[in-house]
């Protein structure tokens, strides 16, 4: 069905109406998330994308703005926009300008550091599951791939991971999503940093804060501190996230001064491209932009885990924009109904197969895939 005739279509009954005009309600009566969607900014008679864990905001209206006035610079290399950006990341993040280096989009700055710090016998030691692309830029490299599982409480397994990075004398890596993607969880930072601490300088952590915007458990901190103390520690960040600027690819990598001179050979000159670069400063000087931002993907959760909740659908706590839970039967026949009902949800994370990430849309995105859900469970399909 296209998602046109689905919305005009509508699902019905008491339970389903109650629970979608209740968050909703709530939401509005505290602040008008509605007035953040235009609906120029996708295809109406397309499924709702919640597959990638992109923003459904759209950029920052500042930074539309900033790149219409950008086009005017940008037949000229990107020189001042790339001090302007390292200045103000140094500036909020308390690093050296030299501490700091571009790429197209975070998962360059994973596939330089891959590439970078390559050697014979070096392990690459990452979690099962998290996020794909480390594993797969590592390709070309003769590292020995260790997956270990996640724990029970699906944090990263740091005792297991240890143990396996004592098993190779030569340079290793130890990639950290934290907080994980496809499971949302975020792994102990003590325990992090008590590892990082102790271990040797050969084996570099790598860690991927690409959702650190998002998460708000105190206990949850950056490994930025790290990255300034130790040539071994590479924190991973973009703008893809928060700031909703996925298409325009532009992440950063933060490390030791004598890393990023050590990594410069892997990287591309000229970066950030001009528009990205404009696009990211306003941005970052947007905090209304960032409020909504955070706020709307706080209400999305929240509608979709009470939905979840009523249906006693188990799900794991989330501290990014996307939510993991539980499915009945196969994942394909799941997201096959889900693209019948209008929604894009998430592919398989083996070997959490039985499990469906759903990324955050629109809080009235989410109440109507609570409608859905509500329908699947009389189903029986959930
Ligand atoms: C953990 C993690 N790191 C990096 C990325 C890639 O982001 P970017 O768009 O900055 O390349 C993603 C994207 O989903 C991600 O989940």
């Amino acid at each position: 069905m296209k998602r046109r005739a689905f919305l005009r279509t509508g699902l019905t009954g008491a339970g389903v109406a109650g629970l979608a005009a209740t968050p909703l309600a709530g939401a509005t009566a505290t602040r008008d998330l509605t007035r953040l969607f235009d609906p120029r900014r996708r295809d109406e008679n397309g499924p709702v994308r919640l597959s990638s864990n992109e923003n459904p905001l759209g950029i920052a209206p500042s930074a539309r703005e900033a790149v219409l006035a950008g086009l005017d610079e940008a037949n000229r290399y990107p020189g001042a926009i790339g001090r302007e950006l390292r200045e103000l990341l140094s500036e909020r993040l308390g690093v050296g300008m030299d501490q700091l280096f571009f790429g197209s989009g975070s998962t360059e700055i994973l596939r330089v550091s891959v590439a970078a710090w390559a050697a014979p016998g070096g392990r690459l030691i990452y979690a099962q599951p998290t996020f794909e692309d480390v594993p797969a830029y590592s390709q070309p490299f003769p590292y020995d791939h260790v997956t270990v599982p996640l724990t029970s409480d699906y944090q990263h397994d740091i005792d297991r991971m240890r143990e396996e990075a004592k098993k190779s004398s030569a340079p290793s890596i130890l990639y950290f999503c934290n907080p994980n993607n496809p499971t949302g969880t975020i792994t102990s930072c003590d325990d992090i940093e008590a590892w990082i601490r102790e271990e040797s300088e050969q084996h570099l952590f790598l860690i991927d804060e690409a959702y650190f915007e998002l998460a708000d458990d105190p206990s949850y901190r950056d490994m930025i501190r790290w990255a300034t103390e130790k040539p071994n520690v590479v924190v991973v960040r973009t703008f893809s996230k928060v700031y909703a600027m996925a298409g325009m690819r532009l992440g950063y990598g933060i490390a030791h001064p004598s890393t990023v001179q050590r990594f410069r050979p892997f990287t591309t000159q000229n970066q950030p491209n001009h528009l990205a670069g404009v696009a990211a400063v306003a941005s970052m000087n947007d905090t209304e932009f960032f409020n909504n931002s955070v706020e709307s993907n706080n209400e999305a959760k929240r509608i979709i885990k009470d939905a979840l909740g009523q249906l006693d659908i188990e799900v794991l706590p989330s501290q990014t924009n996307f939510v993991m839970h539980r499915i009945k039967g196969e994942l394909a026949d799941y997201n096959e109904r889900m693209f019948e009902a209008g929604f894009n949800v998430g592919r398989p994370f083996p070997p959490m197969t039985d499990w469906s990430r759903l990324s955050m849309g629109l809080p009235e995105d989410m109440a109507r895939l609570a409608e859905v859900m509500m329908d699947f469970r009389k189903k029986d399909w959930i």
